[in-house]
């Protein structure tokens, strides 16, 4: 009797512009064969178009849904760029509007009591607190790392550097526009000396600050990146692949339950790029959790 050959599992199919995106997360063709195959010819924006979304785009998630990625309005920004005012009302789940996010003096009250907080070591050291910067008034996603690094402290400002630069790109990976619907902070706001992650009492003295914002800002959905990050705002102390891979739900102290993803962080994903496609399958979870 011939024996006929195995059959193959039909690959998932992608776009040529999504291929674009993930190239450019470095996600390259070695790490893409073995599951993901292109179904048109590269002839779509790449570069800054790709990245601002001015394009018109759909973004098709390897399976049966597609994300429409189209241009957006620009929102209220504040941290380092303009607050202006913004009255929008965002559309929940069945287009319920999306509760208020509070005035922005509020943020800055915030943030000034953030500036001069001494309530843990790390005051000591920092030349800057690094509150937290992006769009102030229901963001589309807030984005918590685990804490200021080096270029963060000197800047006052969020994901500043390599890994910065990663997420940004994995965030317009999967449409999203980080100048129209992020805002970025961290766990704690001042830098641990020596890049080591931040210690239990160190995340419990700043954890309040997080907690107001996310009351101040009424974020859609909270991306957690890293695992100090996943296991604080959890409250789990499972490993991040045990985490990542579901939609949590996080209770705002204002009795919201927001939608929860969790994925790698881009300074790891430098160091463990092959990792990279599971972050971009998270995010496009976290895409699919809010649309
Ligand atoms: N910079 C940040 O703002 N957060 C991190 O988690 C790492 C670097």
């Amino acid at each position: 009797m011939v024996e006929s050959p195995p059959r193959q599992p039909a690959l998932p199919r992608i776009s040529a512009l999504q291929r674009a995106w993930l190239e450019e997360l470095g996600l390259d063709a070695p790490l893409l064969a073995p599951g993901l195959v292109p179904d048109d010819p590269p002839t779509v924006p790449s570069g800054r178009a790709a990245r601002t979304g001015e394009a018109t785009a759909r973004v098709e998630d390897a399976g049966d849904h597609f994300i429409d990625v189209g241009p957006r309005h620009r929102a209220q920004r504040v941290g380092g760029h303009s607050a202006g005012a913004d009255s929008r009302q965002r559309g929940g789940a069945e287009g319920e509007a999306w509760p208020r996010a509070a005035p922005a003096g509020e943020l800055e009250t915030l943030r000034r009591q953030v500036e001069q907080c001494r309530a843990c070591g790390l005051c000591e050291g920092r030349s800057h607190a690094v509150f937290g910067e992006g769009v102030a008034r229901a963001p589309d996603w807030m984005v918590v790392g685990e804490a200021p690094g080096d270029c963060d402290d000197r800047s006052g400002r969020p994901f500043q550097g390599e890994a910065g630069a990663l997420l940004a790109n994995m965030l317009s990976a999967v449409g999203i526009v980080a100048d129209d619907q992020v805002y970025a902070t961290n766990l704690v706001k001042c830098r641990p000396l020596g890049n080591r992650p931040p210690l239990p009492e160190e995340i419990a003295a700043c954890l309040p600050y997080l907690r107001q914002q996310v009351v101040l800002l009424a974020p859609r959905l909270i991306l957690a990146v890293g695992r100090v990050a996943a296991q604080t705002l959890t409250g789990s102390q499972s490993t991040l692949s045990q985490l990542r891979g579901r939609v949590h739900a996080f209770e705002s102290p204002d009795g919201r339950q927001i939608p929860l993803v969790v994925t790698h962080h881009p300074a790891s994903l430098l160091l463990q790029p092959q990792h990279k496609l599971d972050a971009w399958r998270d995010l496009v979870l976290a895409r699919r959790a809010v649309r």
